[in-house]
């Protein structure tokens, strides 16, 4: 039996709590106050992607142009609404099946790490109480390049003392598994397989996965 996988890198919304629809609503007002709307099939596009390419890829459907100024405006305006949501948010929200995989992984002595592009993470730690399981966070306030770019597996490997190799990344967003690939990691998917297609793995969520998958990857 190969046994090579020792660290877990765990992306945050989509995988331990769900977040996305509460971006999805903060954008969404928004772009209303804009005059325009966008589906939730375009945003499976801001999965995973920092706050500001966000806000670009939002503008472009709204067919929209704005300076920097009004652009950072306009992010600190989607993010009061959305820190007034997960302000809001308890424990009865982390997803199904999370709370036992990140139990049973922890107390197998595996190394845990969060890779999230969020600047929230710690606020939806601290809510939802998961912060406990994480030996190391690496969010959006400590990584300069967002996903697809592999900076902040790379960052949590690293602060894990693991070698990329010896870890294996959670994610929900397509642009997630590419930065988990890119980076040289193993990748579960968690979602659909026809939109995770880079992923080594893929189930609709933690609740379908056991410390036996991890050693069989
Ligand atoms: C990611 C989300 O986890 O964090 C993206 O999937 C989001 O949708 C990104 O844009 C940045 O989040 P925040 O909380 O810093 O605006
Ligand atoms: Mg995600």
């Amino acid at each position: 039996m190969k046994e090579n996988i020792k660290g877990l890198l765990f992306d945050l919304d989509g995988v331990l709590v769900d977040t996305a629809v509460y971006h999805y609503q903060a954008w969404l007002r928004l772009a209303k106050t804009m005059g325009f709307e966008f589906s939730e099939k375009q945003n499976e596009e801001l999965k995973g992607i920092s706050r500001m390419d966000s806000l670009d890829k939002v503008l472009g459907w709204g067919k929209v142009t704005k300076s920097d100024e009004e652009k950072l405006e306009l992010a600190t305006k989607k993010n009061d609404w959305y820190v007034e949501m997960i302000n809001k948010m308890t424990a009865d929200e982390i997803l199904p099946g999370v709370l036992e995989f990140l139990k049973s992984t922890y107390e197998a002595g595996y190394k845990i790490a969060l890779g999230s592009a969020s600047k929230n993470a710690n606020i939806i730690l601290k809510k939802t109480n998961i912060a406990h399981f994480f030996d190391v966070i690496v969010d959006g306030n400590s990584v300069s390049k967002s996903k697809p770019d592999p900076e902040v597996f790379l960052k949590g490997a690293e602060l894990l003392h693991l070698e990329p190799k010896e870890c294996v990344v959670f994610e929900d967003a397509a642009a997630g598994i590419e930065a988990a690939k890119r980076g040289g990691m193993k990748a579960i998917g968690i979602g659909d397989k026809n939109i995770l297609t880079q992923a080594d793995k893929v189930v609709s969520g933690l609740d379908k996965l056991t410390i036996q998958d991890l050693k069989e990857l």
